[in-house]
């Protein structure tokens, strides 16, 4: 039996357990999926067990995505302009690491721009980003890479001008985000988790019928995705993200396609424990 696992720390909330596992079933994969919990000190060692056992796929999570690189034979090139890594796979015998964040987070918007806004490969398309740490910089490069015109906000101005500036976009004073100007808003904040606060104010969002998404899913329905939704919006819950960077990595890790309902109902079912 092949196993595959996250690395995190802590990592006993980790979703990622039963969504990969609900798919190795739906496939009849003979294979598990488990939960390393790995503190930072000891991410080289974990590495060295990696290749030592041929642990066959890891999800990498908080706080790995970035030091984990040190470690590996080869990176893609999504993951190097990112500056992070959430999934390590074998290619012969070297250990490799791939960012599915970004097409996760970009798949779980584009079927909206696809349905409701037209062709999005045009860079007609204007998107906020709210936040540029480690979710945004992802966020940040899957929107760009697909011709969209972003704007990144931050509550840190420097941050988002070092960020727009790396990635050749927009950045704004956080004070001056007004949701008319977009066609999407996206949260990559962590403002809003398992609290009833929103990175941008209530009145910032006016009438708004374009899409909103948040990278947080705990609530599902976050404060800001409450606002974006009085206002007028098609709203995206952070949870899609979660599936289709994790169905990224089920077809990298099994070279199969990914059983995409089975894995979202293994999510769900988690989620709402
Ligand atoms: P992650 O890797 O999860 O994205 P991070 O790199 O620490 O985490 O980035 C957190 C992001 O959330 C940053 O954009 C941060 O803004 P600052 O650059 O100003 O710190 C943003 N953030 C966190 N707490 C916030 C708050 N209370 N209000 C506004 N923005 C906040």
């Amino acid at each position: 039996m092949k196993t595959y696992g996250i690395v995190a720390h802590p990592v006993a909330h980790s979703l990622s357990p039963p969504m990969q596992n609900a798919g190795f079933e739906a496939k009849e994969i003979h294979a598990e999926f488990i939960r390393f919990d790995v503190p930072p000190e000891e991410l080289k060692s974990f590495t060295q067990k990696v290749r030592k056992e041929k642990i066959a796929g890891l999800a990498v999570s908080l706080p790995h995505k970035e030091n984990v690189i040190q470690y590996l034979d080869e990176i893609t090139e999504t993951a190097k302009k990112i500056g992070a890594v959430n999934t390590l796979y074998w290619k012969g015998e070297k250990l490799c690491g791939d960012n599915t964040d970004a097409p996760g987070f970009f798949e779980s918007i584009s079927p909206l721009l696809k349905g409701g806004r037209g062709d999005f490969k045009t860079p007609k398309i204007k998107a906020a980003l709210i936040g540029a740490g480690g979710a945004g910089r992802a966020m940040a490069y899957a929107l760009k890479e697909n011709n969209i015109n972003v704007t990144v906000f931050n509550r840190t101005e420097k941050k988002a001008k070092a960020l727009a500036e790396e990635f050749g976009i927009q950045s704004e004073k956080i004070e001056n985000f007004s949701a008319k100007d977009f066609d999407i808003v996206a949260n990559s904040t962590s403002v809003g988790l398992k609290e009833d606060k929103s990175p941008v104010s209530k009145e910032s969002w006016g009438e708004f019928s374009g899409i909103a998404f948040d990278a947080v899913f705990d609530p599902l329905i976050t404060t800001f995705l409450q606002h974006a939704k009085k206002a007028g919006a098609e709203i995206i819950t952070g949870e899609t993200m979660l599936l289709f960077q994790g169905v990224r990595q089920f077809e990298t890790w099994t070279g199969e396609k990914a059983p995409i309902e089975a894995m979202r109902e293994g999510l769900e079912k988690a989620l709402k424990k």
